[in-house]
C-alpha cells in the first residue's frame, strides 16, 4: 500500500491510513484531501475551512428537518442519561413502544406491528426472512424467492443485496442467496415500450412481474421488492397504475408486496408513508433513514396484522434481531422528529413547493447534456446524455472523465453537494431537506448550470 502524500492534510492522511470509506476507491485520497465535513446548519454543511455547500442530498436522502437542531440533540441527550440502552430482546422501553405505535398510526391499512432495525438494509433483509418464514407457517414452504427491478439498490447484507439490481455491486461476492429475480424498471425516458404511453407502459412493466410470477412458478414466490420511486438509476416515479396492477397481481399468486422506502418515507415524497401518495397498500414497509433526520441510526420494516397473525400463535416465533434494534436514544429521537414534520407541517411544505421544484429543475431542460428531469417530492434525478434526439449516453470513458473525473468534484468545489452517479445511465441526484425554499432550488439549479456547461465543452 502506497503512503498517503505527505504534503496533505493530517486528518486527510489519517483517514486514508484508517478510515476505510464506504463504497469508496481509496486510491483516489492518496494524493487527495479528503472532503471533510465539520458543522451543518439547516439545509447547509459546512467544511473545516467555514467554505459553506448547500446539501443537496440530505446527507444521504437523511437529514429531512435539516442540520443544527437542537430539540433533537437535546433529546438525545436526555435519553442518555436517563436509559441509554436496553434491547428489545422480550422486553421493552417506553420510546420503542410509542415510536412503534405512531409508525403504526402513520402507516396505511391494518400495517400495524413495527419490528426495528438499525437501518435500511437489515429491514430489508427483515421483510425477506419475514416473507419466507410467514409461508413456511401458512402452508406454503416452497416459496422463497424475490422479484425486484433492475438497477434498484436495497442494501449491502448478503439477503439485501441479492435484491439489489446491479450486477456490479453483487458480482465480488458472489454466489448470493439464491432465489431473487429481476423485472424491468419504470424507466419510461428509455421504454422499450409505450415510451409514449405511461398508462401502458405502466401495464406492461408491472406485467412483467407477473411474468416472471408465472416464469418462476407462484408456489415458488414470497414477495416482491418495490421503491415507490425507484433511487438507483436515476428517481424513476411510478407509471399511474402500476401499483394498483402490481397490487391485484401479487393477490391473484399470494405473493407479498414489499414497499421498500428507505429513502422515499419520511416527507422524502410530501408524506409520512409513500405508498400513500400513489394510492397502494403493501404488506410490509421498509423504512430508516428520515425516521430521525439522521440524528441518531435507527430502521423498521412495518408488517401488516394478517403477516403477523401466524407468528403470534402459539411457540411461533421470528428467530431474528439486532442488539441495536430500536435503541432508545434513536426512538426517543425519531418521536420528536416526527413531533417536528407534525408542528412544521414538513410534509404539507414539500407538496406545496414539489412542482416549484420540478419547475426550477426543469429549466436544465435548454442545456444540450440534460436528456431527462424526473422524480417527485424532493428527490430528483438529471439524466445526462451526449445526445438529446438519440438519447445517446456516456462511453465508460466519458463516464470516468467526465461524470467523476470532473462533475462531482465541481460541483462540490462550487457548494453545491449532490451525487453524480453511473449505477444506470449518468445522473445527478438531489434530494434537498424538506425546509429548503426556493431561493434555494435557484441557487441549486444556477450551480448545476454553470458546472453541466463546462461537462458539456469536455466531452
Ligand atoms: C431503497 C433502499 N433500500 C435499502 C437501503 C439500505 O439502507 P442502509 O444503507 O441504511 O442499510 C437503501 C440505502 O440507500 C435504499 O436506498
Amino acid at each position: 500500500m502506497t503512503a498517503p502524500n505527505p504534503d496533505l492534510p493530517d486528518l486527510s492522511r489519517s483517514a486514508y491510513d484508517h478510515l476505510w470509506m464506504h463504497f469508496t476507491r481509496m486510491s483516489d485520497y492518496q494524493d487527495a484531501p479528503v472532503p471533510t465535513i465539520v458543522r451543518g446548519e439547516g439545509a447547509f454543511i459546512y467544511d473545516q475551512r467555514g467554505k459553506r455547500y448547500i446539501d443537496g442530498l440530505s446527507g444521504l436522502f437523511v437529514v429531512q428537518a435539516g442540520h443544527g437542531r437542537h430539540e433533537l440533540a437535546e433529546t438525545a441527550y436526555k435519553q442518555a442519561q436517563e436509559l441509554a440502552f436496553f434491547p428489545i430482546w422480550s422486553y421493552a422501553h417506553p420510546n420503542a413502544v410509542e415510536l412503534a405505535e405512531r409508525l403504526a398510526g402513520y402507516a396505511p391499512g391494518d400495517l400495524n406491528k413495527v419490528f426495528f432495525t438499525t437501518g435500511g438494509g437489515e429491514a430489508v433483509e427483515t421483510a425477506w426472512k419475514l416473507a419466507k418464514q410467514y409461508h413456511k407457517l401458512t402452508g406454503n414452504p416452497g416459496k422463497y424467492k424475490v422479484i425486484s427491478r433492475a438497477v434498484a439498490y436495497h442494501g449491502t447484507p448478503q439477503g439485501a443485496l441479492s435484491i439489489t439490481g446491479l450486477p456490479a455491486l453483487k458480482a465480488p461476492f458472489e454466489p448470493l442467496v439464491p432465489g431473487a429475480r429481476k423485472v424491468p424498471n419504470t424507466n419510461i425516458y428509455r421504454a422499450p415500450i409505450h415510451g409514449d404511453d405511461p398508462e401502458a407502459f405502466g401495464r406492461w412493466a408491472a406485467d412483467q412481474i407477473e411474468q416472471e410470477i408465472l416464469f418462476e412458478g407462484a408456489e415458488t414466490v414470497a414477495a416482491v421488492f418495490l421503491e415507490p420511486v425507484q433511487n438507483a438509476g436515476g428517481c424513476f416515479p411510478p407509471p399511474p397504475g402500476y401499483f394498483q396492477r402490481v397490487r391485484e397481481i401479487c393477490d391473484r399468486y399470494d405473493v407479498l408486496l414489499v414497499s421498500d422506502e428507505v429513502i422515499c418515507a419520511f416527507g422524502r415524497l410530501g408524506t409520512m408513508f409513500a405508498c400513500d401518495k400513489f394510492d397502494y397498500v403493501p404488506d410490509m414497509i421498509t423504512c430508516a433513514k428520515g425516521m430521525t433526520s439522521g440524528y441518531s441510526p435507527i430502521g423498521a420494516c412495518i408488517i401488516s396484522d394478517r403477516l403477523a397473525e401466524p407468528f403470534y400463535s402459539g411457540d411461533n416465533t421470528f428467530l431474528h434481531g439486532y442488539t441495536f434494534a430500536g435503541h432508545p436514544v434513536s426512538a426517543a429521537v425519531a418521536l420528536t422528529n416526527l413531533d417536528i414534520f407534525e408542528r412544521e407541517g414538513l410534509n404539507q411544505h414539500v407538496l406545496d413547493h414539489e412542482a416549484g421544484f420540478r419547475a426550477t429543475l426543469d429549466r436544465l431542460r435548454d442545456l444540450p447534456i440534460v436528456g431527462d428531469v424526473r422524480g417527485n417530492g424532493f428527490f430528483y434525478g438529471i439524466e445526462l446524455v451526449k445526445d438529446k434526439a438519440t438519447k445517446e449516453t456516456f462511453t465508460d470513458e466519458e463516464t470516468e472523465r467526465v461524470l467523476y473525473g470532473f462533475l462531482s468534484k465541481e460541483l462540490f468545489d462550487n457548494g453545491l453537494y449532490c451525487r453524480a452517479d453511473d449505477r444506470g445511465d449518468p445522473v445527478v441526484q438531489l434530494a434537498p431537506p424538506l425546509i429548503s425554499e426556493p431561493p434555494l432550488f435557484d441557487e441549486i439549479e444556477s450551480i448545476l448550470r454553470g458546472v453541466l456547461q463546462d461537462a458539456w465543452a469536455k466531452l
